[in-house]
């Protein structure tokens, strides 16, 4: 049977699940939602169909949400979703569960997978110790995941989500609106112009003026642009002036890459 596996990314986490469920479920296909592919994909094909995305502020980010809330999914399809984050999901999965049931359909097997954290306003990537046992942790539970939905089984979602996640989460992830918060990228004078940030954007927010980037007003936060940028010459506040880049280390670079050339 085909399992169409869709997914978001900034940095590469939610690729590197993605990727090895595909590896593991036969007949798969990856395909990327992006700022485009929400015009572009309107029906999935039949058969089992997945969702993999980060979390954003105890939500789903907002071109994932749009993506889903489109999708036209045959009755009999089997659903299960992964959602990374860098400590709880909060109500994420909630708000993708409500999603599927609005179409009359279940989210049969969904999962959680702890991630480095890539909210560089707040934190450095975790060390590479800590790191490693992260990586370990997900490829284990990737394996699960790949048997559950191969055996077509249920999964419930089970997750000890914390007290900040469940005082602040629901509100958090009803009303963050990410988009014009991109007023608050500046740039060093060390940009060279070299187009990584424009070319990593999956929200095609970024532009080019006088050789410099400009932020376009339709961010989704994923910050890749930061995260990517060779010369660390992005910013987002001053938070940022401190921090380690981070992209999986699993996922070239070019892979996250929008356009190819
Ligand atoms: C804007 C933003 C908000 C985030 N909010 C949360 C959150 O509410 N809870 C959490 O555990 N992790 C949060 N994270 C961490 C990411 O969900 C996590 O690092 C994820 O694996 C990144 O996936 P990606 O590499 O596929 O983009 C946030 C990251 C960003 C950039």
């Amino acid at each position: 049977m085909k399992t169409t596996i869709y997914y978001f990314t900034g940095t590469g986490n939610s690729l590197k699940v993605a990727k090895e469920l595909a590896a593991q479920i036969p007949e798969s296909e990856l395909v990327r939602i992006h700022k485009a592919s929400i015009k572009q994909l309107k029906e999935a094909p039949s058969g089992r169909i997945g969702f993999i995305f980060p979390v954003y502020y105890y939500g789903m980010p907002k071109l994932m949400a749009e993506f889903v809330k489109q999708l036209s999914m045959k009755e009999n399809s089997y659903v299960f979703a992964a959602i990374t984050c860098g400590g709880s999901v909060g109500p994420a999965m909630w708000q993708l569960k409500h999603r599927i049931e609005e179409k009359g359909l279940k989210l049969s097997a969904s999962y959680s997978i702890i991630m480095p954290d890539n909210y560089i306003v707040f934190y450095n990537p975790p060390t590479p110790e800590v790191t490693e046992k992260l990586f370990k942790a997900q490829e284990e539970i990737t394996r699960e995941i790949a048997i559950t939905v191969v055996a077509d089984r249920e999964q419930k979602f089970e997750e000890k989500t914390g007290m900040i996640a469940k005082i602040f989460g629901p509100v958090a992830a009803r009303t963050f609106q990410p988009r014009n918060r991109d007023r608050h990228f500046w740039l060093e004078d060390t940009c060279n112009g070299c187009g990584i940030c424009a070319k990593i954007c999956p929200a095609e927010n970024i532009s080019y003026k006088d050789s410099r980037p400009i932020w376009l007003h339709q961010c989704e936060q994923c910050f890749a642009c930061i995260h990517s940028c060779p010369k660390k010459s992005i910013q987002y506040k001053k938070g940022t002036l401190t921090k380690r880049r981070y992209h999986n280390p699993g996922i070239k670079l070019p892979e996250l890459y929008m356009t190819k050339d």
